[in-house]
C-alpha cells in the first residue's frame, strides 16, 4: 500500500515544461561545433528542453507534428543527418525510433553523442526519426480532447492504441516526408511492445520494415522480475479503478520536480547520489558497471515524461494472464469492443517483418524465457542476441556505458546487411 501511495502521489506532481535560451545556445554550438562526445556540463543538459540539447551539441533537430486518426497530435523527431560524418542532408536510408515507457524520444539523445542512439545513427549516415507516444511531454495535446481534465477521456489508453493508432501515423509520416516506401523500425522495451501490437493487429504496415530490432523485446512477461511491477500487477484492475475513483489517468508527468531532484539530489557532489541509482536500480534493474551516475541529473531533466495509468494496468495484465493479449476491460466492455469476453491474443505469427531480438540474462523485465517464447511466435524471426556480458540489464540498451560496443554496432550491421537484400 505504501508504494502505492508513493506512486499516486508522485503522478499528482503538476507537469510544467522548459523555456528555450536561443541566444545561449547559439553561442554554445558555436563551442561544441566538432569532435564533442561526452556531455560537456551535466548541469546544464538536464535543464535544457531536448530541441536545444541536440541543436547545443551541433546537431539539426526537426520537430514535426502528425494526428491520429482518432485525434491525438504527437510530436515527432528528426535528426536528419550526422556532425561529424555523413554530415549534408540528403537521401539517405530512414531508421525510426520508439521509446519505452515514462520516457520520450529524450530516451536516445540523453547521453550525448557518441552514446546516444540517435547521434550515432546520423554519424552512420541514417535519416533519424523518434517518436513520441500519446500522452508523453511531447505528445500531450488532442483535437478535442483536454489532457489536463482527467475524465475527458484522453487519457483511456494503453500501448494497444501507441501501437495500433500512433506508430502507423508516425511510420506514414515519416516515409512521406522523405519519399521513402519502408523503414528500419528500433525500438526499446515498451517501443517494441507497441510495435508488435501494430505488426500483428496491422500486417500490412509489416511491408514498410526493412528490419526491425527490439532492444530489450518485452511482450510475454510471464517471468517478469521487477519488484514494481510484480507488486502491482494483481492491482491490474483495482489499480485504475482506484485511479478513476480519484479522477486520475496520468502517472510520472514530465516535471520540473524531478530536473531539481535530479540536479541538487542526484550530481556527483551529493551524498544521496546512491540513493537515486537505487532508485533506478528498482524500476529497471541492478547493474552496476554500466551505470554512469554522473549522468544522473541529465537522465532526470527529461525523463519521466508522462504515461497513461492504463499502460502499467496492461502490463499488470501481462504479468497477470501469462499471455499476450489486448486490454482486458472487463467481461461486458470486452464483448462490445472485442465480441469475446476474453481480450484477443495478438497474434504474432502475422508479423512478417524481419525481426530481431537484442535480450540480455540479467534484464527482469524481459526473462530470457519470454523472449525464447516471443522468438518461437515470430511470423519472420531473423535472430536472437544475446548481449555478451552477464550483468547487462534493461535499461543498459539505453543509458549503459558500453551500450554502443555491446548493443549497437551489432544493430546496424544487420541493418546494412537487410539494405543490401532489400
Ligand atoms: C560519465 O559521464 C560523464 C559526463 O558525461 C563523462 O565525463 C564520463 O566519461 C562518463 N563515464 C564513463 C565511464 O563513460
Amino acid at each position: 500500500m505504501l508504494l502505492i501511495t508513493v506512486f499516486l502521489s508522485f503522478a499528482a506532481l503538476v507537469s510544467s515544461g522548459h523555456s528555450p535560451h536561443s541566444a545561449y545556445i547559439e553561442e554554445l554550438v558555436r563551442n561544441n561545433a566538432f569532435g564533442v562526445r561526452i556531455s560537456d556540463n551535466v548541469m546544464e543538459d538536464a535543464c535544457l528542453d531536448l530541441a536545444d540539447l541536440v541543436r547545443k551539441y551541433n546537431y539539426p533537430f526537426e520537430e514535426h507534428s502528425v494526428t491520429t486518426e482518432d485525434g491525438y497530435i504527437l510530436g515527432l523527431h528528426r535528426i536528419p543527418h550526422g556532425r561529424d560524418s555523413h554530415n549534408v542532408a540528403g537521401d539517405k536510408p530512414v531508421v525510426f525510433l520508439m521509446h519505452g515507457l515514462m520516457t520520450s524520444s529524450s530516451d536516445h539523445v540523453i547521453m550525448g553523442p557518441g552514446n546516444g542512439l540517435a547521434y550515432i545513427l546520423a554519424e552512420e549516415g541514417y535519416d533519424v526519426w523518434m517518436g513520441n507516444a500519446r500522452g508523453n511531454y511531447f505528445s500531450r495535446n488532442h483535437r478535442t480532447l483536454n489532457p489536463d481534465d482527467q475524465r475527458s477521456g484522453f487519457w483511456h489508453f494503453s500501448w494497444d492504441e501507441i501501437g495500433n493508432r500512433d506508430l502507423p501515423a508516425m511510420i506514414d509520416y515519416a516515409l512521406q516526408h522523405t519519399g521513402k516506401s519502408a523503414l528500419h523500425y528500433i525500438g526499446f522495451s515498451q517501443g517494441t511492445t507497441s510495435f508488435f501490437v501494430m505488426a500483428s493487429l496491422r500486417p500490412e504496415y509489416n511491408q514498410k520494415i526493412i528490419s526491425m530490432h527490439a532492444l530489450a523485446p518485452v511482450a510475454y512477461m510471464e517471468y517478469s522480475r521487477n519488484p514494481l511491477f510484480n507488486f502491482l500487477a494483481p492491482y491490474a484492475y483495482d489499480l485504475e479503478a482506484l485511479a478513476r475513483l480519484i479522477g486520475l489517468g496520468e502517472v510520472f508527468p514530465n516535471s520540473e520536480i524531478f530536473t531539481i531532484i535530479g540536479k541538487n539530489f542526484c550530481n556527483d557532489e551529493a551524498i544521496t547520489q546512491p540513493i537515486c541509482s537505487s532508485i533506478v536500480f528498482f524500476i529497471a534493474g541492478f547493474n552496476e558497471n554500466q551505470h554512469n551516475a554522473t549522468m544522473l541529473p541529465v537522465i532526470l531533466g527529461h525523463t519521466p515524461a508522462g504515461a497513461a495509468i492504463r499502460q502499467f494496468a496492461h502490463y499488470g495484465q501481462s504479468i497477470t494472464n501469462k499471455d499476450f493479449r489486448r486490454y482486458d476491460h472487463g467481461l461486458l466492455e470486452n464483448m462490445l469492443i472485442y465480441g469475446s469476453i476474453i481480450p484477443p491474443r495478438y497474434d504474432l505469427s502475422q508479423i512478417t517483418a524481419p525481426v530481431f531480438l537484442h535480450y540480455s540474462d540479467s534484464d527482469p523485465l524481459a526473462d530470457t524465457a519470454d523472449v525464447d517464447r516471443l522468438y518461437r511466435g515470430l511470423g519472420r524471426p531473423m535472430g536472437k542476441f544475446r548481449v555478451p556480458q552477464a550483468t547487462f540489464s534493461h535499461v543498459d540498451f539505453l543509458w549503459g556505458i558500453d551500450a554502443k560496443t555491446l548493443v549497437y554496432d551489432r544493430v546496424i550491421r544487420y541493418m546494412q546487411i537487410m539494405e543490401i537484400l532489400n
